[in-house]
Parts: structure tokens; sequence; C-alpha cells
């Protein structure tokens, strides 16, 4: 069943940078690109290392681990050696709090 979730307040996620949150038992990165929030899972699928410790860099996250980057917005994986894009989830926010929506 789909539903919003409430996982972090707008005050958490600064501009331009990513945060690890729990969504149920989901592990999600949060993004603030420009004043805008989204959302992938955080665990990238190359290995197992947690976009939340990467950069954010034009609209894009880089993997901590081996670098791969992967488009923000569309979860599409940008550069090698990713194979495979990365989840995304749609996002929305409601007065100071943030939700994701998780089906
Ligand atoms: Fe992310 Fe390898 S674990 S690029």
């Amino acid at each position: 069943s789909n539903e919003w979730i409430k996982v972090a307040s707008l005050a958490e996620v600064p501009e331009d940078d990513v945060i690890g949150v729990m969504a149920r038992d989901r592990e999600l990165a949060l993004y603030n690109l420009d004043g805008e929030i989204f959302a992938t899972d955080n665990i990238c699928t190359h290995g197992h290392a947690r976009l939340s410790d990467g950069f954010v860099e034009d609209g894009e996250i880089e993997c901590p681990l081996h670098q791969g980057k992967f488009c923000i917005k569309s979860g599409k994986a940008m550069c090698e050696p990713l194979t495979e894009d990365i989840r995304t989830y749609p996002t929305r926010v409601e007065g100071n709090e943030i939700l994701i929506l998780i089906s």
C-alpha cells in the first residue's frame, strides 16, 4: 500500500547536501537541490556503501566507495562502475516536514 511517511524536517537537509533517513525499514537518502527535496534509496546499487556519505555535485550524487554517480532527480546511473539505476521516491513538503511516498 502507498503511504506518505514523515522522514525529516526541512532544516535537517542543508542546501546542496544529502542526509540518510529511515522510512519504515528502508534506508533512504534525502537531497536538497536548490531548495527542492528529492529521495533515493541510500544503499548504492553497486556495493554496500551509503550515498548519504557521498558528495552532491551538479545534481548528481557521487558514491563514496568507487565514485559511481547517479542523477539525483531520475536515479539514473551516469558512469562506471554502476550498471543499475537507483530507485527514487516522490517527496512532498508540508510546512516544515518532509514526507516520502513509500509503496
Ligand atoms: Fe557505489 Fe561501488 S559501491 S560505486
